[in-house]
């Protein structure tokens, strides 16, 4: 079974079409990149996966079991959507982690997030909670900030504070973790910093998808890349493959573009 099946995405934002008929799969344990030029949806693709936006069309499964469906969003409000969001992390460009929190807070919290939808919370809540603290000491030792747990997201570097938003979005046992340019607003050695993370993960058989604008990342590390443009799948298939054989001449024109900036 796939682990996530998109299917016919549509999203319109007033008159102009974003995404257009978005369909892919992805299988447990893959790390799929997503590449195209500014503007072709990409974030927008992101956003109705964590259902942030609601698509005008199509379905998204999780494991089999219908999440969205745009057919029924449109009759009933869904107060289900917490619970949802849940089977995919995010990790977003600006690290968005709460600045009047520690960086072991910051984890500890999405943690609890989690916890509450367990049937079993309020019965074992103590024990629940010494489990989330354990799990989030993990997490930042993981990724290298045991020494920094009591530090607020202003007292860390633009690495740092990613490596705690990659470490809180682990702290939900996504089913897919989400990035979104996570190193976009970092410098090359910050940057060199979060990539072996991610990937570490990836290597790992993190089930993630991972938007950026780092070819050679997206290359070397992720098992299949889509390349998009003005809101369609023009292209996908093996990294190597597509990098060194693109088919589609969007692609040819787009890999082009970056060869000449690089
Ligand atoms: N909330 C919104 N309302 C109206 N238009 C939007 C909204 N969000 C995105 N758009 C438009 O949708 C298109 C796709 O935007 P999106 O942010 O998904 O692109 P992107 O591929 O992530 O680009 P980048 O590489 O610059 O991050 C753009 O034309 C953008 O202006
Ligand atoms: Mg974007």
């Amino acid at each position: 079974m796939h682990i996530l099946e998109v299917q016919g995405i549509q999203k319109r934002f007033g008159a102009t079409e974003v995404l257009s008929d978005i369909s892919f799969t992805m299988e447990r344990g893959e790390a799929l990149s997503i590449i195209g030029s500014s503007g072709s949806g990409k974030t927008t693709l992101l956003r109705c996966l964590n259902f942030l936006e609601t698509p005008d069309a199509g379905r998204i499964l999780v494991n089999g079991e219908t999440l969205f469906d745009a057919a029924d969003a449109r009759k009933k409000r869904d107060r289900e959507i917490r619970k949802k969001r849940l089977h995919f992390g995010l990790v977003f460009q600006s690290f968005n982690l709460f600045p009047q929190y520690t960086a072991l807070e910051n984890v500890k919290l999405a943690g609890q997030l989690l916890a509450r939808e367990r049937p079993d919370y309020q019965n074992h809540k103590s024990e629940v909670l010494s489990e989330i603290d354990a799990k989030a000491h993990a997490l930042l030792k993981e990724m290298g900030l045991s020494n920094r747990e009591q530090s607020y997201p202003f007292q860390l570097s633009g690495g740092q504070c990613q490596r705690v938003a990659i470490a809180r979005a682990l702290a939900l046992e996504p089913d897919i973790l989400c990035f979104d340019e996570p190193t976009s607003a970092l410098d090359p050695e910050l940057t060199g910093e979060v990539l072996r993370v991610i990937r570490e993960l990836a290597d790992r058989n993190t089930t993630m998808i991972i938007v950026t604008h780092e070819m050679a990342f997206a290359r070397d590390v992720a098992d299949r890349v889509i390349f998009m443009d003005e809101g369609r799948i023009c292209e996908q298939g093996d990294p190597k493959e597509v990098f060194e054989h693109p088919r589609e001449e969007r692609t040819k024109q787009f890999l082009a573009r970056y060869r000449q900036e690089a």
